[in-house]
């Protein structure tokens, strides 16, 4: 059952039991419409109490029904509040743990509300670009004021209920509970303290009928409205909050509801929302890998060495010193050593003068770190994180020495980002115990980590890494062995329509515009001063040893050839001015491409943003066909993931696949089509993937 009904006394209690977070799903919409109803016909019962089992109140709507029909079946929550509201006995919400969402909505609807400190209060909606659907735009701000309820609608982030409970003239509590361990006998109590109070059949307070003003007014929506718009850009639902709420203050309670529907309907149909939920349950899904079970043992992490303290190698300890686990570093010299450590500490030091992370908390951490230069060191490490230079030679030699050292079951893990993670594997005698941990720089602040599954490595290492990017706060995607793994090898094609365009007619400024403007946090060539355009260029040289017939635009070459390498020169595809970042076009650069483009016979023609950006994405989308069709990635939703959280993607478009999805995959091969006619660009690549051509011809999508 995933509600259940007891009777204690003269009181019901009906406890929502629908494990993990008490989703409000079907059945137990259904369980809570029947116990009312129980209570209701048992003249025993006097009053009733509701509340959650387990980790939750109620999170609000079960996920899992998300897109189903179930999910607005009646008794839909509407309904279920509806009778919460209009039963003759009085109802006690009783909020032991979080209530989020319809979990809140829920509580809201009963007559009387008691919480345990410490709970998590939320209507965290906007962030899958809706509003409350169940009344929550109405009913709290008549509990809590205009503004506080405001602030939690618009913003989604939870507050602590000692905190709500404490806002003055608030009717969100009608009790504090002494503590979580107390809240059911003092619910009980409660229950039993407004049963006698309404013996006489006194009216039950609704939260619907009190009242709901601002004192200022049109003033404070039209300021609330300015701070909102300014900060909510892409996204319509936080201003649709305000109307909403606006809507609670000018409007009787049940056009208000009427509104606050109309709003919620409107906005679950547009791409912003779409991509919202879709990134909310793409994120879930990426954890789940098809052929590792979740019950799968994992193996226990308490302390991880990393391997090189450069760039990398700094950055992936901090991640693990901010969980609390205590890391060994390991170089090669003392100075190396010295200079790995004095980075941390002044990223760390840049957090506490911004305020974001006290000095103590900062001693902390740093003192669960330690360093040596010896290999022995390392043998009880549970972990090891090699991040040493990108070469096979120095890997080999690291990967022997560790598989030498380590002790059984630890696990040997690669940063690399370009090398072949089987072949790394190889040069130990324990393959099953090696994957790939693809970090993505800066590696304490970028969220995303590609796990690399080697064609050898254990199931169980596979489930072990996957919690450990959980603890470490990264979204984990597997990615399989390949050149580039998911993210890069994509990122490889997308470069190559960078450099066409330039050879075409195109400046950086006009691409990397056009592109931005689409949403992208940065355009391929500012990304490639701020990666370093050397990098490219090595890979360039690589690819053209091993892919001679490969076709690549010169211009990236001739700009390496200057030393034009990025930010790191103060000079790449922009100039720059020594501690800003800001890229400043050079005239320079422009007259090269020009005169290279001459060197070519090509005339330049005037390229559209729009042709811009569809070469750009589509080139994305036809890559990662072919990495779903070999299998790279498991799904589409996780090279979704990887777009928005390791490069730059905009978010209200749902990743590159979701976004092709909606654009229609017929319109995107048509693009394509017209793309192979162009003798300056790539025919071959061009060609629709397989995977891509045949969901087109059945009508499918990728998501
Ligand atoms: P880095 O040059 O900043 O740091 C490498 C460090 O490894 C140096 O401090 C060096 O002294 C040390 N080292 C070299 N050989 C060693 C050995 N045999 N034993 C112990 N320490 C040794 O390089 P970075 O950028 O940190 O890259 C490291 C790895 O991470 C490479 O495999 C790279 O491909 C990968 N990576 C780099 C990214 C980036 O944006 N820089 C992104 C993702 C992966």
């Amino acid at each position: 059952m995933t509600a259940e009904y007891k009777v204690h006394g003269d009181v019901a209690v009906i406890t929502l039991n629908n494990p993990p977070v008490n989703g409000l799903g079907y059945d137990t919409r259904i369980g809570i419409t029947n116990g009312l109803a129980l209570a209701n016909a048992d003249a025993a019962v006097k009053s009733i109490v509701l509340t959650g089992a387990g980790k939750a109140f109620s999170g609000g709507a079960d996920i899992r029904e998300f897109g189903t029909p179930k999910a607005l079946q009646d008794p839909n929550l509407l309904s279920v509040i509806l009778a919460v509201e209009n039963s003759a006995k009085p109802v006690v919400a009783a909020v032991h743990s979080v209530a989020m969402g319809g979990g809140l909505e829920l509580a809201l609807g009963c007559h009387y509300r008691i919480a345990a400190p410490g709970c998590n209060v939320a209507l965290p909606e906007v962030k899958l670009g809706l509003i409350p659907g169940a009344g929550g735009t109405q009913r709290l701000p008549r509990v809590l004021g205009v503004e506080a309820a405001l602030n939690m609608i618009v913003s989604g982030e939870p507050v602590k209920s000692e905190l709500l409970a404490s806002l003055p003239g608030q009717k969100l509590f009608d009790k504090m509970a002494a503590s979580p361990g107390s809240l059911a006998e003092e619910a009980l109590a409660l229950a039993r303290e407004v049963a006698a109070k309404h013996a006489d059949g006194s009216a039950l307070p609704l939260v619907r009928n009190l009242p709901c003003k601002h004192p200022l007014g049109d003033a404070y929506f039209q300021f609330a409205r300015n701070m909102v718009g300014g900060m909510s850009k892409n996204f319509p639902a936080p201003l649709k909050c305000v109307d909403a709420v606006e809507a609670a203050t000018t409007k009787k309670f049940d056009e208000g509801m009427q509104f606050e529907r109309e709003i919620f309907i409107n906005l679950m149909w547009t791409p912003e929302c779409r991509a919202l939920r879709h990134i909310f349950q793409a994120e879930r899904a990426a954890s789940k890998i098809p052929d590792v079970p979740s019950d799968t043992p994992v193996r226990d992490i308490k302390a991880v060495a990393v391997i090189g303290a450069g760039t990398m190698g700094g950055g992936i300890t901090m991640n693990f010193l901010n969980a609390g686990i205590p890391v060994k570093m390991l170089e090669m010299k003392q100075e190396a050593l010295d200079r790995g450590i004095a980075t941390i500490r002044k990223n760390y030091e840049a957090q506490v003068k911004k305020g974001k992370l006290k000095a103590d908390k900062y001693e902390q951490r740093m003192a669960l770190l330690s360093t040596t230069l010896d290999y022995n060191d390392l043998k009880d490490a549970d972990m090891v994180i090699e991040a040493v230079f990108e070469d096979m030679g120095v890997k080999e030699a690291v990967f022997k020495k560790l598989d030498e050292v380590m002790k059984p079951g630890a696990i040997l893990a690669s940063n690399t980002s370009t090398l072949d993670v089987n072949k790394i594997a190889s040069f130990t005698k324990r393959p099953e115990d090696v994957v790939g941990l693809h970090f993505f720089s800066p590696a304490n602040v970028m969220k995303l980590l590609e796990v690399v599954r080697g064609a050898k490595t254990a199931k169980d290492v596979m489930a072990t890494v996957m919690g450990v990017g959980k603890k470490i706060k990264k979204t984990a995607v597997v990615s399989g062995v390949c050149d580039g793994f998911i993210g890069n090898r994509m990122i490889e094609q997308y470069g190559r329509q960078g450099g066409f365009l330039l050879d075409e007619g195109c400046t950086p400024a006009q691409v990397d515009k056009a592109i931005e403007k689409f949403g992208f946090a940065m355009g391929p060539f500012r990304m490639g001063d701020l990666a370093g355009n050397d990098i490219g260029w090595a890979i360039r040289k690589r690819r053209y040893q091993e892919k001679p017939g490969m076709k690549y635009s010169k211009t990236a070459d001739l700009l390496c050839e200057k030393g034009r390498f990025g930010q790191k020169t103060g000079a790449g595809w922009y100039d720059y001015v020594a501690g800003k970042r800001d890229a400043i076009p050079n005239q320079e650069v422009v007259e090269m491409i020009e005169a290279h483009r001459k060197s070519l016979g090509i005339t330049p023609r005037k390229i559209s943003d729009e042709e811009i950006v569809q070469r750009l994405v589509f080139s994305l989308v036809n890559e990662a066909a072919h990495i779903l069709e070999e299998g790279i990635a498991s799904k589409a939703s996780d090279i979704d993931m990887v777009y928005i959280m390791g490069y730059g993607f905009p978010v209200y478009r749902g990743g590159p696949m979701l976004y092709a999805d909606q654009v229609g995959l017929f319109n995107v091969v048509q693009a394509m089509n017209r793309f192979a006619k162009n003798p300056l660009d790539d025919a071959k690549f061009w060609q629709p993937a397989p995977l891509l051509a045949r969901l087109v011809a059945e009508g499918k999508t990728f998501n």
